[in-house]
């Protein structure tokens, strides 16, 4: 069983478009996570997988914007951790997709993991450059 996950203001980056993101990130993550934890229709599983991917590149897509603004200083590092994570998960989505690959719990962990830690340390980086 995965456990869901939660928001708190300890991760907060102080401006509201992008906690809101952030906080329907973690509703979709959470989404996923259930429909995994109860073992729905494979087909289910995989289309709240792909409406987390779609979500997140438009969230990554807003705060990169929001970064370029405000001249944050290390904007191209945190824009390749982004490009990484699309690649990663574009490539498992195809798989899913073309049936060579099932969304396991692995990838869900994977996922699970890589938001709560980009989001409560790369992210909280950018906090104190945001106008
Ligand atoms: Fe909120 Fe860098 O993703």
């Amino acid at each position: 069983m995965i456990k869901n996950i939660a928001w708190s203001e300890a991760i907060s980056v102080n401006n509201k478009k992008i906690d809101d993101q952030h906080k329907h990130l973690i509703e979709l993550t959470n989404n996923l996570i259930d429909h995994s934890n109860e073992k729905a229709d494979s087909a289910l599983i995989s289309e709240s997988l792909d409406e987390l991917v779609k979500y997140t590149r438009t969230h990554f897509r807003d705060e990169e914007q929001l970064l370029e603004a405000c001249n944050y200083p290390k904007l191209n590092d945190h824009k390749e951790e982004h490009e990484l994570f699309i690649l990663k998960v574009s490539n498992f989505c195809m798989d899913v997709m073309d049936k060579k690959a099932t969304v396991t719990q692995e990838i869900i962990t994977f996922l699970v993991e890589w938001l709560l830690n980009h989001t409560s340390k790369d992210d909280l980086d950018y906090k104190h450059y945001l106008a």
